[in-house]
């Protein structure tokens, strides 16, 4: 009878997770699944609090992401607050919001990505990695070790601290930019633009040629997409209307405040990660051949709903990406590709908005009143959409809160595209290491966090504790 591989850590990711494969008796792939050996639990211990605490207490779901949840979490409370943010509030959460995707961007893509495309799918694992890079390598990787640090350095500037920040408060931003720090911040932007051009030019002019056979084919699935959109379609990382987008590439444009009209979240009793879908189209099957509501979030997915990008540099690359992959761009390593626009854009937009004359306005906030209210605040993360959603009594403090991230749009993608990278490179039980890493590799093109992402405590998985005795019986279980 068959057998199962497991795929222990998945490596290159953050957060913790593993894959079993299980092979039927001719040895071909009969099922898979991808399980998050990690709970956060962020949506249960939230309530109770004062809202106001939420963007501090929120950025501990996640080490990684702190500004992402941070700043979806401030303007849940601007929401349930009531208030609308000065211009320089809102531009310096923006400022923030590029600056961390640019350390998360280069961060995945020559950290986690590339060694499998410079040192090779197949290369031993113990080259496979960022050391393997740094010595093949050594000028882009010293460049990319001190851009990284240059941008967490920047966010300590603007904001006192890189991790875990707390300068967005619920109505606006609490410490506005003086002149010599943007002085300072402005020749650290250059530097993070200029790796960010030779990354896009590197990966374009000799990697995806090098390896387009295999973007072609490792991990690609038909869905559907979701990002933020101003109204005029260009793609904004910070606000605006979603887009949510079929398989087929026709769209429908909601506010933010009627997603649960088209998102709905699939509970399945093996994991603590819920499975969002788009609830318009039937029952949530993630079915290879016939799925149902499956869309996906993440860099892929901003480029394909967007209609154009505002910065120049980024729009090249953007009509580039769509005249080659038309839209939408269904293959999944296609991620990294879109990651590196991303990148871009990130780069110029920061440079705009050091150059606002605005930035430097000491008006960045405005006065907050405890009220009763339900608020609703997302903002593009560098791993996909992130709603924040909190219900709060008359004093202010929190009686609901649902949170979606990012990685937890892609749950249900992710789970199909290694079922199809599985399936198609294991033939009568052979494979190896390099077939192995393939798979990781269909997993690793999603960026996913896990540990931002497991918040399911909705009953139908429990927190369950066996005891036993000394023998091994089964003395009693305590369940949530
Ligand atoms: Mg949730
Ligand atoms: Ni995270």
């Amino acid at each position: 009878m068959g057998k199962t591989i497991t795929i222990q850590p998945v490596t290159r990711i953050e957060g913790h997770a593993k894959v079993e494969i299980d092979l039927d008796d001719a040895g071909n792939v009969a099922d898979t699944r991808v399980h998050v050996v990690e709970l956060r639990g962020f949506e249960r211990f939230c309530i109770g609090r004062p809202v106001e605490e939420l963007p501090r207490i929120t950025t501990r779901i996640c080490g990684v992401c702190p500004w992402s949840h941070h700043l979806a979490s401030a303007k849940t409370t601007d929401a349930v607050f009531g208030v609308t943010i000065p211009e320089a509030g809102m531009k310096l959460r923006r400022l923030c919001n590029s600056i961390a995707f640019m350390e998360e961007h280069i961060l995945h893509f020559y950290f986690l990505a590339a060694p499998d495309f410079i040192m090779g799918p197949d290369a031993d694992y113990s080259v496979r990695n960022v050391f393997g890079i740094l010595q093949k390598m050594p000028d882009v990787g010293r460049k990319v070790v001190r851009v990284r640090a240059l941008a967490a350095h920047m966010l300590e500037i603007i904001s006192g601290k890189a991790i875990h920040p707390s300068a967005a408060v619920p109505g606006g931003f609490s410490k506005p930019l003086m002149e010599d720090e943007k002085q300072k911040l402005l020749p650290m932007a250059e530097e993070c633009l200029d790796l960010a051009k030779f990354s896009i030019k590197y990966a374009r002019d000799e990697i995806f040629p090098k390896y387009i056979d295999t973007v072609k084919t490792l991990g690609v699935i038909k869905t559907g997409f979701l990002g933020t959109v101003t109204d005029d379609g260009t793609m904004d990382l910070y606000e605006g209307k979603l887009r949510l987008m079929s398989a087929d590439g026709n769209y429908d444009d909601f506010p933010l405040e009627n997603y649960t009209d088209f998102i709905s979240e699939h509970i399945e009793p093996w994991t603590y990660l819920k499975f969002p879908y788009d609830k318009r189209q039937g029952a949530f099957s993630m079915d290879l051949d016939n799925p149902v509501g499956i869309y996906r979030t993440n860099t892929l997915a901003r480029i394909n709903v967007a209609d154009k990008i505002a910065t120049p540099l980024a729009q090249e690359e953007f009509q580039v990406f769509r005249s080659e992959f038309g839209r939408p761009a269904q293959a999944t390593l296609l991620y990294h590709w879109a990651r590196l626009i991303e990148l871009l854009y990130n780069a110029e937009h920061a440079i705009e908005l050091l150059n606002d004359p605005e930035i430097t306005s000491l008006d960045t906030r405005v006065k907050v009143e405890p009220r009763a209210a339900r608020g609703i605040g997302h903002t593009e993360a560098p791993r996909g959409t992130l709603i924040h959603d909190y219900e709060t009594d008359e004093n202010g403090m929190v009686t609901n809160c649902n949170l979606i991230v990012g990685t937890t749009h892609n749950n249900a993608p992710i789970n199909m595209s290694v079922k199809q990278a599985a399936t198609s490179l294991i033939k009568n039980g052979q494979y190896d290491q390099g077939i192995l890493n393939m798979v990781e590799m269909a997993i690793r093109a999603y960026d996913p966090c896990l540990s931002c992402a497991t918040h399911n405590l909705d009953g139908s998985i429990a927190v369950k504790l066996t005891i036993r005795d000394s023998d091994g019986n089964v003395v009693d279980v305590l369940k949530n």
